[in-house]
């Protein structure tokens, strides 16, 4: 194993820790590294594959694609933008899309968007508030939003025109902005992904789209992590009834395949006009297929209400297991997107899971980060709480 890993890498760029095993394929929620050993897949790829591995009806659509049509250009029209965009807006209740191929180009264009929207109002320096533990992507301006100094430590200066403030607290919000004529929109995750699984409460949500109204700022959520269909909607704010102004979106929307998108409503669908944004890969016939594709077989197949109730069942057995035990802080998140949340820093947990044959990650140097491909069923949510319960207790056990 280690002799794979020492002959594979050297060239790669060290921007990684790296769990020393390679992946060579998959089917459903399974995967198999290069040397034939089975992992039950608990990340589904940080999120990604929504559809698991393999899945009988992407694959046949993705090298019908493939076979047709992976590039063209933005210079010509892409009829699978239309059909993708079309089908976000049903879901979303929003007006129009920009598609780019990652999560941080979708927040970039995200604050573009908020930048520009303040200069049209005449405000030359726009400022965006954005949150303690937020992760939004690693460009410049992106980490910049981000609120994890360790993500940010070596890349300044950083980009200015943002205000921070605590998770889940209205009242924070107004006392930073009070009086303050520059600010432009409010920027956060729905359900922060890298900072934690940290959810923001529904009633928090409402008020802050009230206030967006009140003070005229674009209300703009990174769904790039908790969104489509992660926890049971097809994107998390909606279990609040809010409509944001601008929906980042990447990840799970191509099942693996990458894809961004900006979603926007009315304040914001017309800011950008020709020249002021754009992408050579975004928007590709590949990337559009899989998000069509995608969306498709999530509800041919109920994988909504899968997310939902397959997720109760997981957090429910997670707590009868580890509930109440001194070492656990919390078990919070919603569908499939759970944080199980210990009282020290856990990371080690990564690798013991790997060999015992589960794919997980921790993230916020104590949590537990459950994220698997929303086709998981009952009985492997039981084998995910069978495989990672013995290593929490021993983990446990040993710090003792
Ligand atoms: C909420 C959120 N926004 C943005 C990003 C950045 O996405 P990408 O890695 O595709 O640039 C991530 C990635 O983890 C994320 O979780």
């Amino acid at each position: 194993m280690t002799a794979f890993i020492e002959a594979a890498s050297p060239h790669v760029m060290n921007t990684y820790g790296r769990v020393p095993i390679a992946l060579s394929h998959g089917r459903g929620c399974r995967v198999w590294d290069v040397n034939g050993k089975e992992y039950l897949d608990a990340l589904g790829g940080i999120a990604v594959n929504t559809l698991g591995h393999g899945h009988p009806k992407l694959v046949p659509a993705l090298q019908d694609q493939v076979a047709k049509l992976i590039h063209s250009s933005n210079y010509y029209h892409v009829p699978n933008q239309e059909v993708l965009a079309k089908k976000l807006v049903e879901l979303s209740g929003m007006t129009n899309v920009f598609f780019c191929s990652t999560g941080l180009e979708a927040n970039e264009a995200a604050l573009k968007l908020a930048r520009k929207y303040g200069h049209d109002k005449g405000i030359e320096k726009p400022q965006i508030v954005v949150y303690d533990k937020a992760f939004h992507g690693r460009s410049i301006a992106t980490l910049s939003a981000t609120g994890n100094p360790k993500v940010q430590a070596g890349f300044g200066p950083l980009v200015e025109g943002f205000i921070r403030v605590p998770l889940n607290d209205i009242d924070a919000l107004k006392q930073a902005t009070e009086g303050n004529g520059d600010v432009v929109a409010v920027f956060f995750e729905t359900i922060q992904g890298e900072g934690g699984v940290n959810p923001m409460r529904v009633e928090y949500l409402k008020q802050v789209r009230e206030l967006c109204d009140q003070r005229g700022w674009l209300l703009m959520i990174d769904e790039v992590q908790c969104g489509v269909g992660r926890t049971g909607k097809w994107f998390a704010h909606q279990w609040a009834g809010i409509v944001p102004d601008v929906m980042p979106l990447a990840k799970g929307l191509g099942s693996g395949v990458p894809i961004g998108a900006v979603v926007a409503g009315p304040k914001a669908a017309h800011i950008f006009q020709p020249g002021n944004h754009g992408t050579t890969f975004g928007g590709n016939p590949l990337a559009m297929r899989a998000g069509v594709e995608t969306l498709r077989i999530m509800e041919e197949d109920g994988l909504l209400d899968n997310a939902a109730q397959v997720g109760a069942h997981l957090r429910a057995a997670l707590e009868r297991e580890l509930g109440g035990q001194p070492g656990l802080k919390e078990i919070r998140g919603q569908g499939l997107m759970l944080g199980v949340e210990l009282t020290q820093p856990c990371g080690v947990l990564v690798g013991r899971a790997a060999e015992a044959g589960l794919l997980i990650s921790v993230t916020a140097d104590s949590v537990i980060r459950l994220v698997p491909p929303l086709i998981l069923t009952r009985a492997e949510a039981d084998e995910i709480v069978a495989k990672l319960v013995p290593l929490v207790k021993a983990f446990w056990k040993e710090a003792a």
